[in-house]
């Protein structure tokens, strides 16, 4: 399927894992609409591993009749009255991570029954697969089933950029690629996976989407993959971070009950926009060696040029304990002398205002904190 943005939506495994049934899931879409999410752009509910019977009946993959008693079909109703799309979940093996039965030389029946429960997103593990066959064979194989399935199915890779990912993905027919290992809610989750991004940041692009992992935003320690939780200020950064580097923004947190701070960084639209560029230009980095400039030793900014010719640029300050002031001149982003006292910058979290009446522009970034500007002249 080709989308020129990244998908956003929400995912079950972050926190509920196996834990999973059609009332849940019901109950999530509703709390999408209601919380606005829907409205912000967040429009896939994707069920993860775990709805699955133990055992595949006559060559097909079963829903588990205890958890999802009406059927997939039906629950895809449901999502799609909610004016939302349906998202599932299966792997290139044998087996699921879970262990519950994939879609290894059943690519193809899948791929219809799929299509036949109106399914609009497939997530496609990596794990117990054959390793005699190349990797990008086995997402191959996939993509060829979705393509021919009769549906336009978004079909997310998720090899965790393993055995070279980057250099085939695109030629499987995915529509995004994990880049990374799992997420957990912890703020060392997020620097790391965000620093493991230097080499593959180029990778991502229209059609084919880095995908950087689900949002923890909002977990606050709880759930399947909590750790200690975040700020209010990590949750910020992170979601900023993946919003930059235009991963897709499907959310993790139990949306029923989320914290109204959580759900303002989620719907943050000015952040929203930079992800959402249909342009879809990589970032920059400002002012040092591509792709990030790095400050010190864990502060970096980035550049991105938007649609409307305005520049977001992002600051971000992965240190633990200093505050890092970050600098950059007018020339590094693209302008000349010409356009000096006519710049304004504006800051998209807080709404703080910087209008350098010289060629550089000056702030101060707390531990773990950034600032996201969005450039402009006048
Ligand atoms: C892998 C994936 C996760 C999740 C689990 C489900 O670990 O990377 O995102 O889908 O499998 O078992």
């Amino acid at each position: 399927m080709f989308r020129q943005t990244p998908p956003m939506g929400w995912n079950s495994w972050n926190t509920f894992g196996a834990n999973i049934n059609e009332q849940l899931i019901k109950e999530m879409t509703d709390a999408l609409v209601s919380t606005g999410l829907r409205d912000a752009g967040y429009e896939y509910v994707i069920i993860d591993d775990a709805w699955q019977e133990p055992r595949r009946e006559n060559g097909h993959l079963v829903p588990d009749r205890n958890k999802f008693p009406s059927g997939m079909k039906a629950l895809g109703d449901y999502i799609h009255s909610k004016g939302m799309k349906f998202g599932m979940y299966s792997s290139t093996g044998h087996l699921t991570c879970l262990g519950l039965p994939a879609s290894y030389e059943h690519e193809f029946i899948d791929a219809a029954d799929f299509a036949s429960w109106g399914v609009d997103y497939l997530k496609y593990d990596y794990c117990n697969r054959p390793f005699r066959i190349p990797s990008e064979m086995l997402y191959r194989r996939m993509g060829l089933a979705l393509a021919g399935c009769g549906r336009d199915i978004f079909f997310a890779a998720c090899s965790w950029g393993k055995d070279g990912t980057p250099e085939w993905i695109r030629g499987t027919g995915a529509s995004s690629w994990r880049s990374t290992g799992d997420i957990s809610d912890s703020w060392s989750a997020v620097r790391d996976l965000a620093c493991a991004q230097h080499d593959k940041l180029l990778s991502g692009a229209i059609n084919c989407f880095n995908d950087m992992d689900m949002l923890i935003v909002g977990m606050r320690g709880k759930g399947n993959v909590a750790v200690t939780g975040c700020t209010d200020d990590e949750y910020r950064t992170h979601f900023a971070l993946w919003s930059f580097m235009a991963s897709p923004l499907i959310i993790g947190c139990d949306v029923r009950n989320i914290d109204e701070e959580s759900l303002k960084i989620l719907k943050n639209k000015d952040i929203i926009i930079i992800n959402q560029d249909p342009d879809g230009r990589l970032p920059l980095s400002l002012g040092g060696p591509a792709p990030y400039a790095f400050i010190g030793k864990n502060g970096y900014s980035l550049s991105r040029l938007l649609s409307d010719g305005s520049v977001a640029i992002g600051m971000f300050n992965m240190d633990d304990d200093t505050e890092i002031s970050f600098q950059f001149s007018l020339y590094d982003v693209g302008l000349d002398k010409e356009h000096w006292g006519r710049t304004v910058l504006k800051e998209l979290y807080t709404g703080e205002e910087i209008r350098p009446e010289c060629g550089f522009v000056y702030a101060g970034v707390k531990p773990h904190c950034c600032k996201i500007w969005r450039l402009t002249v006048e």
